[in-house]
């Protein structure tokens, strides 16, 4: 029996468990939450879904009893405090450093085998975070950002080209932050470049940069943080595991050496295939590109550095 567990029900927790079941990656899909009732309730309601939308998915909500999430094959962490207008990424990391670790160390409890997708922010720190406490290998901890960050990135072309957003390829890497590095050199339009589109410089700028802060735009409207494209985001990794379909996506991962980055995690592209990261894909970047990747790690850094006062 394949299972796909989803710690935390809220918003972008449910969205994700949501698709996974309709997608039916797997035949239970199990959804946690510190909350009484909150998971349960969800899970019911989202299998209520299953005679409309005609998928078998089994869905079980479950108030923090772990034991529930037993053997799974992969488990999403969604657990935390979401940002509020005003906050930073980083503004978090107090308390979700905490609770990524008592997730983290419960559900390899229960599902020692199990590929950990961390999407709980600062999501590069929270990543290395769960890979340290974990004592987990490269391959079995990966962090969703940038598949959401460039699909903000593609929906932003698609709307300034008017074109449709399932021609758009991008790549981008860093972190999850305002200090990502879109890529509009590795852009392209069906395999053209987006060189030939006419944009002018300003323009692409213009979207690189509304990329960058593309979270903090859905923070300030919502007053929280976003969830349907996060939710979908990561459920695309469940699909590319679970399908073991070696998809290329830009996803945070922990590097030893790549991209002359050591003992970090953040986001490269990455092939994802049944045991999670089968292989970082190192690109040859521009100075330009380089500096940014750089500049990125080193936000992601410090990052690292305050977790490591924490503990
Ligand atoms: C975002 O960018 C939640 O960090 C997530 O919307």
């Amino acid at each position: 029996m394949s299972k796909v567990t989803v710690v935390g029900a809220g918003a972008v927790g449910a969205t994700c468990a949501d698709a996974v079941a309709r997608k039916e990656l797997a035949n239970e899909v199990v959804l946690l939450d510190i909350k009484e009732n909150l998971a349960e309730g969800k899970a019911l309601d989202l299998f209520q879904c299953a005679p409309i939308e005609l998928f078998d998915s089994r869905l079980v909500g479950s108030t923090n009893d772990y034991s529930k999430t037993a053997g799974s094959d992969v488990v999403v962490i969604t657990s935390g405090l979401p940002r509020k207008p005003g906050m930073s990424r980083d503004d978090l990391i107090n308390t979700n450093a905490e609770i990524v670790k008592n997730v983290t160390l419960k559900i390899l409890e229960y599902s020692p085998n199990a590929i950990v997708i961390i999407v709980s922010n600062p999501l590069d720190t929270m990543t290395f975070h769960a890979k340290r406490v974990g004592n987990l290998p490269q391959n079995r901890v990966v962090g969703m950002a940038g598949i959401l960050d460039t699909a903000r990135y593609r929906a932003f072309l698609a709307m300034e080209l008017n074109l449709s957003p399932k021609d758009i390829q991008a790549m981008l890497m860093g972190g999850h932050g305002d200090t990502m590095v879109p890529l509009p050199r590795l852009t392209t339009i069906s395999g053209i470049p987006l060189s030939e589109f006419g944009l002018s410089k300003e323009r692409i700028d213009a979207i690189v940069e509304r990329t960058k802060m593309g979270g903090g735009e859905l923070t300030k409207l919502l007053g929280t943080s976003a969830w349907y494209a996060p939710g979908l985001a990561s459920a695309q990794m469940v699909e590319a595991i679970m399908r073991d379909q070696k998809r290329v996506f830009p996803c945070c991962t922990y590097l030893n050496g790549e991209y002359g980055l050591k003992d970090i995690c953040v986001g490269v592209p990455v092939v994802l295939g049944k045991d999670g990261v089968e292989k970082v894909i190192e690109l040859q970047l521009t100075d330009e590109e380089k500096a940014l990747l750089n500049a990125s790690a080193n936000a992601v850094r410090s990052m690292n550095e305050v977790l490591d006062k924490l503990n």
